[in-house]
């Protein structure tokens, strides 16, 4: 596990779109498992700023998101589908049938975890996989308590997760109860793992998930055992790290 501080949002923003776009230049036709929320937004706006300066170029990529609330369709525009053409697939030349995200209507919840999985698969697996944090430590929509060796699945969403989200809905009720996301599974067979947290909300969750014990209680901790995991974090974020390891300069590397 790597630890990159950075010195602020934009800073993160662009330390983590120049890993993104070294995957695309490197594998032009690499699967990129992408999150919605807040923090992935700056690398986003980036990596769209690159594409219209012509420097780089997402034709044959393909991308397959982390998550999807169960009961939204893709032009509702709280869902994940249209988060995700509204921040990046429309303001890039990927191709809209090259992007997967879990479809929140569908009829039958295992049917469709069979099918994201096989997506998944069929793609040859996922080369670099993109992760904010909750401030519980989840990672997707596994929430404290996932277990480990789940992939696609349907989850009751945590009265903590609706109510950080119903920011987004005009009350809390409009919140979705359940979602579908990616298994720790999943996210631990991709061959890169990125992940970002800014902001003092994420200090304990990120102190917790790379300093703590490995358990389902704190998902992300999982993410010590991956081979090539990358962490960006901004200052507030890393706070709990430098106060409690004494670690002071900007890169960690265990
Ligand atoms: C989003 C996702 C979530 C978020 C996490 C952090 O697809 O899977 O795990 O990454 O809730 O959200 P923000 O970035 O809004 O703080």
């Amino acid at each position: 596990m790597k630890i990159y501080a950075a010195k602020d949002y934009a800073d993160l923003s662009r330390k983590a779109a120049n890993i993104i776009s070294a995957q695309v230049i490197m594998k032009p036709n690499a699967v990129l498992g992408l999150a919605t929320g807040s923090t992935p937004v700056g690398a986003y706006k980036q990596l769209i700023e690159w594409y219209n300066k012509g420097d780089i170029d997402f034709s044959q990529t393909f991308s397959i998101n982390l998550d999807e609330y169960q009961g939204l369709s893709g032009e509702h525009d709280q869902s994940y589908r249209y988060f995700m053409n509204h921040n990046l697939f429309h303001h890039i030349n990927i191709k809209i049938e090259n992007t997967n995200v879990p479809n929140g209507l569908a009829e039958d919840a295992a049917t469709e975890c069979l099918r994201y999985n096989n997506i998944i698969k069929t793609l040859g697996g996922i080369d670099l996989q993109l992760l904010g944090i909750g401030g519980n430590g989840h990672i997707g929509f596994n929430e404290p308590g996932s277990a480990f060796e789940k992939e696609t699945h349907l989850v009751t969403l945590t009265d903590q997760t609706r109510q950080s989200n119903a920011r987004f809905f005009s009350s809390i009720d409009e919140v979705p109860t359940h979602a579908f996301t990616m298994g720790i599974k999943s996210i631990m067979s991709a061959k890169k793992v990125l992940l970002l947290a800014t902001g003092n909300a994420k200090a304990q969750a990120l102190y917790d998930s790379f300093f703590g014990p490995v358990t389902p209680g704190v998902p992300a901790s999982i993410l010590q055992l991956h081979n090539d995991c990358i962490v960006i974090a901004d200052e507030a974020a890393l706070s709990l790290i430098r106060e409690k390891t004494g670690w002071e300069s900007v890169t960690y590397d265990n």
